[in-house]
């Protein structure tokens, strides 16, 4: 079913079935943690125990894998859950990561990943030259976060894969910003694609999940025993939730990714504003590779106020439609102060406001920026 598909349809029908029992079109929720055993003693049905395997969740991992063009994916409790999965399975060798990463998962490779003996080197993965300058013979994985956090830059998929050819250097990539519908990583030479599907794949701010996703590749592998042997399985409820989100997935992303560059373009009109980092903008640094790797530019955007820290949270205080909050993907717009949120060690600019661009019409997000912009306004 999945090679004959688009992606809206896939969304919805990659792992749907009507109920053979009862004819029920929605999907039904199992909330049973334990399996009935055959009378041989076997498990006909696939299932046994909650963290080995669940119908939900099963259900959740065959839509994720076919949007993502994946044989496998693997479903967790969160995307901080998926990223460890992908960095445990590289045991001591060296990992390459995006610089510009979310701050929890910088945090992650530095405060626990290298405690396991494994070496990581933080760069620019925007720049072939940087990342060929860190490659090691011991190197394993290349983490690659794009469009990236807070400063929405762009890795080049394609050349990145072609850098590391033959060198048996896994290339992952953190896709959550992007979503499975803007940009398919696998499709471009990744081997391996991250979610935190407490973003857009959620996409309702009310459910946290992560994913990994593959195609026949050894850490789908590694990072299903360290699922099953760690124990950080989502919810039977959490997956249904997710399931039911995913059929939405393709409106709200095109939706979300639409506000976006309108309030890009607005953003960039005006005298409070010094710098919009959207790769939808041509002025972007790399707004060509985007264009050519995404189907959209995604629905974050972050914009840096005539002012320092100050000025910015000003602006935070003054919103009445956006909320303040972090995270990002639901339906509702959120501003927020990165540096501020990240703490000393961040290197968020502190003029910076991210904005997560909800389904709100367009023109009440622009009018409610507008009125907080006239807070600092000279
Ligand atoms: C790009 C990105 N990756 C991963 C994560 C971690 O996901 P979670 O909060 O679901 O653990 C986040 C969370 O904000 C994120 O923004």
């Amino acid at each position: 079913m999945t090679k004959r598909f688009r992606t809206e349809t896939l969304a919805l029908h990659a792992s749907r079935k009507v109920d053979p029992v009862t004819g029920a079109v929605s999907p039904p929720l199992y909330l049973s943690t334990t399996f009935q055993r055959d009378a041989d003693g076997g498990y006909s049905t696939g299932f046994e125990y909650i963290r080995d395997g669940h119908p939900n969740r099963e259900m959740l991992e065959r839509t994720l894998a076919a949007l993502e063009f994946g044989t496998d994916a693997i479903a967790f409790s969160s995307g901080t859950a998926a990223s460890l999965a992908v960095f445990q399975s590289i045991g001591r060798g060296h990992i390459i990561a995006t610089h510009d990463a979310y701050h929890g998962t910088l945090h992650q490779l530095a405060d626990l990943v290298a405690g396991w003996g494994t070496e990581i080197s933080f760069v620019d993965t925007t720049s072939l030259a940087e990342v060929t300058h860190a490659i090691r013979d011991d190197t394993r994985l290349l983490w690659i976060e794009t469009p990236s956090n807070p400063l929405l830059r762009v890795s080049d998929i394609a050349a990145l894969h072609e850098l590391i050819h033959g060198r048996n250097i896994a290339l992952a990539v953190d896709n959550t910003i992007a979503t499975p519908i803007m940009q398919q990583p696998l499709a471009l030479g990744a081997d391996i694609v991250v979610h935190s599907s407490t973003k857009y794949i959620g996409g309702h701010s009310d459910v946290a999940g992560g994913v990994v996703v593959g195609r026949d590749h050894p850490i789908l592998e590694s990072a299903r025993n360290y699922l099953v042997r760690a124990g950080a399985v989502p919810s039977a409820f959490d997956c249904w939730l997710m399931q039911r989100s995913i059929a939405t997935l393709p409106l709200r992303a095109r939706l979300h990714a639409e506000n976006a560059l309108a309030l890009a373009h607005f953003l960039d009109q005006h005298d409070s504003v010094t710098q919009v980092d959207y790769p939808g903008l041509s002025t972007h640094p790399d707004h060509t590779v985007a264009a050519r790797q995404m189907n959209g530019f995604g629905g974050v955007l972050s914009f840096r106020v005539n002012g320092g820290e100050a000025e910015a949270m000003r602006v935070a205080a003054c919103v009445r439609l956006f909320i303040r909050a972090t995270s990002l993907g639901g339906v509702e717009s959120l501003i927020e102060h990165r540096a501020s949120v990240e703490g000393p060690d961040s290197h968020a600019p502190a003029n910076l406001l991210r904005l997560s661009v909800g389904i709100e019409n367009v023109d009440d997000l622009i009018t409610d920026l507008s009125h907080a912009l006239d807070a600092i306004s000279s």
